[in-house]
């Protein structure tokens, strides 16, 4: 048996998102490239874990994560975050919160039923109000490389990381997947007043396979450089 096509949709520049199933195994592809899949989620998971461990004993955190793919960022999240947690998802591409409803939500079990869950159907740059979020969980692409939509770009450039950097509030964490070490974004964070720390963490959950990356910005209690004076 090969992989089915379940469904199909064009993102907001006409990059091609396609959902596969292969038993019970489910990828989404986008332009061709493999974005997300079922057989691999370990970092995905271990970058909620990272991005939320400095809330422990918050009563009532409020979380970003952007954005949902098959959902193992939001279920980890979700598993480790208090009752009084608040969790926004955005995500692009409105077919995928409709595939994450009926059928992909099975695989991490129905994170978007939660009722500490909320749904932003969009880019989640339109959600980056200043010092709103404890914990940013950024997982939109394959890192500063942009794949799925071009806009994607301006994320992980100068602009994109202050206004994320204003989003936190102060002590708050942000957290990106990246497929590889990358020492420009991680330059940039810290340009951006980020107390920066990279760690690799395995894909799959086992330490013996491939090793993706958490980048992991700590906005400490300051303001940012540029209205500190400081210049990006
Ligand atoms: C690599 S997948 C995320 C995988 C996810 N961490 C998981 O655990 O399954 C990237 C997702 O981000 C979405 N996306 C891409 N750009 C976005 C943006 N600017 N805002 C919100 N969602 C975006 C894509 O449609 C896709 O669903």
């Amino acid at each position: 048996m090969a992989w089915q096509i379940l469904g199909r949709e064009a993102g907001p520049d006409g990059t091609e998102f396609v959902l596969y199933r292969f038993d019970d195994q489910f990828m989404i592809r986008a332009g061709g490239y493999e974005l997300m899949s079922t057989r691999a989620h370990g970092s995905e998971e271990a970058l909620a874990r990272l991005g939320c461990e400095a809330l422990v004993g918050a009563a009532a955190p409020q979380v970003l994560v952007g954005g949902l793919g098959l959902g193992y960022t939001l279920r980890a999240a979700l598993d480790c975050l208090p009752a009084g947690a608040e969790v926004t998802v955005a995500e692009l591409v409105p077919t995928i919160l409709d595939w994450q409803r009926t059928v992909v939500g099975a695989c991490c079990g129905w994170p978007l039923r939660d009722p500490r869950v909320t749904v932003h159907c969009g880019d989640v740059v339109e959600l980056l109000v200043p010092e709103t979020f404890d914990a940013i969980l950024l997982d939109v692409d394959n890192g500063a490389e942009a794949l799925s939509w071009g806009g994607n770009r301006d994320l992980y450039g100068d602009r994109g990381t202050a206004t994320l950097y204003r989003a936190l509030r102060p002590g708050g964490t942000l957290a990106v997947w990246s497929a590889e070490i990358d020492p420009p974004y991680a330059e940039t964070l810290g340009r951006h007043g980020f107390a920066v720390r990279g760690l690799r963490v395995p894909a799959r959950g086992d330490w013996d396979g491939v090793r993706h990356v958490v980048y992991l910005g700590r906005r400490e209690s300051g303001m940012h450089p540029a209205l500190a004076g400081g210049g990006t």
